[in-house]
């Protein structure tokens, strides 16, 4: 399991690049992109260094910390997968590689694709601050038509990407995607209702193309949940300083709500069900919100049964866990 926080030489390659840099013009910048993104715009704003530096310095942290829980649950499961070679489609200042190179020791080559050039120079001088990305390949351009350029990679990320496509090219990407994925594809978006929809739509599409559910989910059954009803997750962070002034906040944390896929060619020899929601400890009881095999349930376990009942009191919001229905 690897830690949300942002690895340390990756910190300080950001720190580097953060002196001198005002954090009122920071702030402008950084609020000026959020609301693009709010009103559909993607990334279509980031257009110079100083831009890329604010959406890394504003963003970075919380999309880390959403590809690091979302990489933990696919070693949870899959705890076998030793990828040598990672694609990460939508890399933008290169996030999912930098968790990725934590979460998988074996990871030996590194291919970027992103369409904008800023936030693509910025991804490459970080690189440059990493032992394990420093040899990094850079593929510019649209993922649509230069995907095929790619080379088949063990492991492909595309973290909070397929939200800024059209619904016709977030099937044409999945599709391709999957192609160059050998052993597993991880999608990741925001936890919005809208990403939830994007998520549950590539899934269904690539089941229908062989894959297997990896996480969240237990199965590879259509998903249980029926509307107004919807999934996603939680993962805590702390909030640097320079951070709490860029977003005026004063909470040392923040909870970057969002929703994944991890998807594998293999199929998945372990199901355990996944809490779909933060569990009621009550005084005679736990309740808990769980995805099964067989479909959504609220568990309970009663405090009479002591084991059971000290098991569940650890379960989290998110977590994989054996239950008994
Ligand atoms: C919200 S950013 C996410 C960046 C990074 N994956 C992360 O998690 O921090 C979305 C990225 O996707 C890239 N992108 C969007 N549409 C793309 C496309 N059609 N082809 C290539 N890159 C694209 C943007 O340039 C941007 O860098």
């Amino acid at each position: 399991m690897i830690s949300p926080t942002l690895p340390a030489e990756l910190k300080a390659a950001l720190d580097a690049k953060l002196i001198g840099f005002s954090r009122t013009d920071a702030a402008q910048r950084a609020g000026r992109i959020s609301n693009t993104y709010r009103a559909g715009g993607g990334s279509g704003t980031i257009k110079s260094d100083a831009d890329a530096l604010a959406y890394a310095l504003a963003r970075m942290p919380a999309t880390y910390a959403a590809v690091a829980a979302s990489l933990n649950a696919l070693t949870e499961i899959a705890p076998e997968l030793a990828p040598e070679s990672l694609l990460d489609v939508g890399a933008g200042p290169g996030t999912a590689s930098w968790a990725a190179a934590e979460a998988f020791a074996s990871l030996q080559s590194f291919t970027l694709l992103d369409a904008n050039r800023t936030l693509s120079s910025l991804a490459l001088e970080l690189a440059q601050d990493s032992r394990r990305l420093a040899d990094c390949r850079y593929l510019p351009g649209d993922a649509g038509t230069n995907l095929a350029e790619a080379a088949p990679a063990d492991l492909v990320v595309a973290s909070y990407v397929i939200g800024e496509l059209s619904e016709h090219d977030q099937r044409a990407l999945g599709e391709a995607m999957w192609a160059k994925a050998r052993h597993a594809l991880v999608v990741i978006e925001p936890g919005t209702p809208a990403g939830y929809a994007r998520i549950l739509a590539l899934r269904q599409q690539l089941i229908a193309s062989g894959a297997h559910v990896a996480a969240p989910c237990p199965h590879d059954k259509p998903c249980p949940l029926t509307a107004p009803d919807w999934c996603h997750f939680a993962q805590r962070l702390p909030r640097s300083q320079a951070h709490r002034q860029l977003k005026g906040a004063e909470v040392p944390f923040e909870d970057e709500k969002f929703i994944y896929v991890a998807l594998t060619r293999a199929p998945v020899p372990a199901r355990f069900s996944r809490v779909l929601a933060e569990p009621d400890i009550g005084k005679a009881e736990i309740t808990a919100k769980l995805c099964t095999e067989e479909g959504v349930e609220l568990a309970k376990v009663p405090r009479r049964d002591k084991a059971a009942y000290a098991g569940a009191r650890r379960w989290r919001w998110g977590h994989a866990v054996m239950a008994e229905s």
